[in-house]
């Protein structure tokens, strides 16, 4: 595998993917995968580029513009975050998703981003269980690296892949109704499965075909776990030696509606497990509460892509990445060492 930090990138003209998609409550973006994702873009243009296009989706808005999903608070913050010598080095694209061209994986609109660049840099690890064209079709048209979150990201999910320490709990929460898909995959490879939030609602027979599965009790409204499912969940994080958490259990948002959720990543982030924490929605719970980042073991960009890999063992956009690098005349590339 070719990586970012062997690449010669004087005067070259980097296209960066980037997670852009920041979720959003009410203290405003929860930037953590455009901070985890930054240092990356600071990497590149401290190289001597010629020129860095960022480029990203932010929601899904179906192939069509939709004013609220537009990238420009996004790039305002990029832009507060990078030295102002930089910024004539960068470029922005609008939303991918507004194109249909992207989620249709066509291959003329990979074209027309390709064009007049020398390389691809994907740093969009939430992204990479989409066939979309800039996660699968890019990399074929431009020799492509991991960003370094990305390598980060790959390098702590190989070891929860082939490696867990066991007891290995998985806590599933959110709005995302397509993650219940996961659990029957995953079977074999979770002892405990934990689900809580909109996922748990009106799913209590699931227990009935899957035994390492707890569906929570809920609140009257349905909205929270119910305190003895609070404790139940507790227990079983503490007894775990691996946990990985993806979605809040409840509309954490609401005040009268966090008590799962806050109590869930206390539990997480005090216990003495390998707290691994994954999916935009969790990342922006955990700093609702205050909890720091250093209090968990990893923090994922991917929510999503975390659950796919674990299921497939290896994900569209890394493997459009690994076929990339056997495509190009990469001798070329690569920074000469003496
Ligand atoms: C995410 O938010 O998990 C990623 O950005 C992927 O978004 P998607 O589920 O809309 O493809």
């Amino acid at each position: 595998m070719y990586y970012l930090k062997a690449l010669d990138l004087r005067d070259k003209k980097v296209l960066l993917r980037m997670d852009l998609d920041l979720p959003e409550n009410q203290d405003g973006f929860d930037t953590t995968r455009l901070e985890y994702g930054l240092p990356t873009l600071q990497y590149l243009l401290k190289r001597g580029v010629a020129e860095v296009k960022v480029i990203g989706h932010r929601g899904r808005p179906g192939g069509k513009t939709v004013r609220k999903l537009k990238l420009a608070p996004i790039i305002d913050l990029i832009k507060e975050r990078i030295d102002e010598k930089y910024h004539s080095k960068l470029v922005f694209e609008e939303n991918l998703r507004f194109a249909p061209g992207e989620e249709k994986n066509l291959k003329t609109f990979a074209k027309k981003l390709a064009k007049g660049y020398d390389i691809y840099v994907n740093e969009a690890f939430a992204t990479a269980h989409r066939e979309h064209a800039s996660i699968v079709t890019l990399p074929t048209l431009l020799p492509t690296v991991m960003g370094r979150q990305f390598e980060k990201e790959m390098k702590v999910l190989r070891q929860i892949l082939y490696a867990p320490k066991r007891p290995l709990t998985l806590i599933l929460g959110g709005a995302k109704e397509e993650k219940l898909e996961y659990l029957d995959k995953l079977f074999e490879h979770f002892n405990v499965f934990l689900v809580g939030g909109k996922l748990a609602q009106g799913r209590k027979d699931m227990e009935e075909t899957n035994r390492k599965l707890i569906v929570g009790d809920l609140t009257e409204d349905g909205l929270d776990l119910n305190q003895d499912t609070i404790e139940q969940f507790d227990r079983f994080i503490k007894a775990s030696e691996t946990v990985i958490w993806n979605g809040p259990v409840g509309k954490y948002e609401d005040p009268a509606h966090q008590a799962g959720t806050e109590a869930i990543a206390n539990s997480v982030a005090r216990s003495k497990v390998f707290s691994y924490v994954c999916g935009g929605d969790t990342e922006a719970a955990i700093t609702h509460f205050g909890l720091e980042h250093k209090m968990f073991n990893h923090i994922s960009t991917g929510g999503g892509a975390v659950m796919s890999y674990l299921v497939d063992g290896t994900l569209p956009g890394l493997q459009a990445i690994e076929a990339s690098q056997q495509s190009f005349d990469w001798d070329k590339l690569l920074e000469f060492v003496i």
